[in-house]
């Protein structure tokens, strides 16, 4: 039996179930990826990954789901996989909505009952955006609030076990072939967000935890949950309306507004993890807007870590190791974000990964966020790293690694495509100026309680 056939059997062999025929197309591309690393590592055969990766895009396009919002993610840790496949995963756009308006009604009679559109002075038949779950639908109540209520698709429950399940063949595959990179911890970490990303009265908490984190900031709005038509696949909230950040950007060529922009978007997402240890673990550039005044909407609280607060004292401590060269420092540093015993070597190339990250902070000046201004936000860095990662035997990167990266990544990119000019050491020493610990971790509890959240 070929290699290829083989690792066509054994994606095949971990699939039941009808609805995992949707995944034919992808499983032979993933099959198809295998083999051809294999080829390439032990016969010297090259292959065209572009073109392979093109052809796993195509097959991609065609599903929609938490498959999609992985692979998001996964584009911004060094070496979880191929360039040339992150490269297309990352533009993966959720497909187009899939339920039709009979469907719908069917669904939100399950959700609401029987009466559920007398709840409503109106509701869009066309849904207006996909979601990775669902779709979502304006509406308005009674009182001609407008709203958006994000509904379901059925059966997500077996759709993410099956998306899961078909992630860790892939990392598996890769990691056996190619990779530096021992993605345990990555896929529980993932495991655990998806699953309770199902839940849409746990996406209502996280709701209110950032309501309650943000409730100073008049320069960020978010929605308000409409909890009396919400269920746990139904999430009615108020709608808010602004550009999405492309179209903003090409409008808007004053710097002052598009630093007002950035600030914004650093304060939304830094304050929440400073003062509170909470992270927003997806900033893709559909999950928020950018108003007329700079100010910005955040949306989809789907995906929200909360750290123990020690693990925020150990993000300033590595701050500081870098700052002062401290390597006993780093190793601490580094302990307390979960790398279990880092050698001297594997400190050094993470801290290649890290001097990226902290460089804007650690300089007191107006600059941009990456000088270099070259191609995808930290794409050649986190090749060195690969690399490094390689020749020292890889690295087992902890699950709290990345939801932080994916946010640090994110919002880097964020502020290169803004041009952003800003003194970036100045805004996170007032944010962290006064930290201590205790103090978070009391101010996290009460967050926590008020929005109906237990830290497990
Ligand atoms: N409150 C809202 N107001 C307006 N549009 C919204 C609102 N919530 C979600 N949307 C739209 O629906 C899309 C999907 O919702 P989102 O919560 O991001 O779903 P998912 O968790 O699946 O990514 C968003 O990208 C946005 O365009
Ligand atoms: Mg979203």
């Amino acid at each position: 039996m070929s290699k290829d056939s083989r690792i066509q059997d054994e994606l095949s062999a971990s699939m039941t179930g009808g609805r995992l025929r949707r995944y034919a197309k992808v499983t032979s591309a993933m099959g198809g990826l295998a083999a051809r690393l294999a080829g390439e590592r032990y016969l010297g055969i090259k292959i065209n990954r572009e073109q392979h990766a093109s052809d796993l895009r195509a097959a991609l396009g065609g599903l929609k789901g938490p498959l999609m919002k992985v692979a998001q993610i996964l584009a911004t840790i060094p070496d979880a996989l191929p360039k040339e496949y992150v490269n297309e995963l990352s533009h993966l756009q959720a497909d187009a909505p899939s339920m039709g308006w009979l469907f719908v009604k069917r669904r939100m009679k399950a959700e609401l009952g029987e009466n559920w559109l007398t709840y409503f002075n109106s509701f869009d038949k066309q849904a207006s955006a996909a979601a990775s779950l669902g779709q979502v639908h304006f509406a308005e109540d009674i009182n001609g609030k407008k709203l958006a209520c994000k509904l379901q698709y059925p059966d997500m429950g077996s759709a993410v076990q099956a998306d899961l399940k078909q992630l860790k063949l892939i990392f598996s595959l890769y990691e056996k072939y190619d990779s530096a990179i021992s993605t345990e911890a990555i896929h529980e970490e993932l495991s655990d967000r998806l699953k309770e990303e199902l839940d849409y009265s746990h996406e209502v908490k996280n709701l209110k935890l950032y309501r309650y984190m943000l409730s100073d900031l008049n320069q960020i709005t978010l929605p308000n949950p409409i909890d009396e038509l919400s269920t746990n696949r139904l999430l009615t909230m108020t709608r808010i309306d602004g550009s999405k950040i492309m179209d903003f950007i090409a409008r808007n060529s004053d710097i002052k507004i598009r630093n007002q922009v950035a600030l914004n978007m650093f304060k939304a997402w830094y304050i929440p993890f400073y003062k509170y240890g909470v992270i927003h673990g997806d900033p893709h550039l559909g999950n928020y807007t950018i108003r007329p005044d700079g100010g910005v909407n955040l949306m989809d609280f789907g995906c929200i870590r909360i750290f123990r607060p020690d693990f925020v004292t150990g993000v300033i401590e590595l701050y500081q190791a870098l700052r002062d060269g401290d390597e006993e420092q780093a190793v601490n540093a580094y302990k307390s974000w979960g790398f279990e015993n880092p050698s001297k070597e594997l400190i050094g190339v993470l801290n290649i990964w890290a001097n990226f990250i902290y460089q804007p902070l650690l300089e007191d000046k107006v600059r941009l966020i990456n000088p270099s201004e070259s191609g995808q936000y930290g794409r050649e860095t986190a090749e060195k790293v690969h690399e490094e990662l390689k020749k020292i035997g890889g690295v087992k990167p902890p699950r709290e690694f990345v939801l932080m990266d994916r946010a640090a990544v994110g919002l880097g990119s964020v502020f290169m495509h803004l041009k952003a000019e800003i003194n970036w050491y100045r805004v996170f020493h007032e944010l962290v100026g006064d930290f201590d610990e205790k103090i978070l971790s009391k101010r996290q509890s009460k967050a926590m309680k008020q929005s109906g959240l237990i830290l497990d």
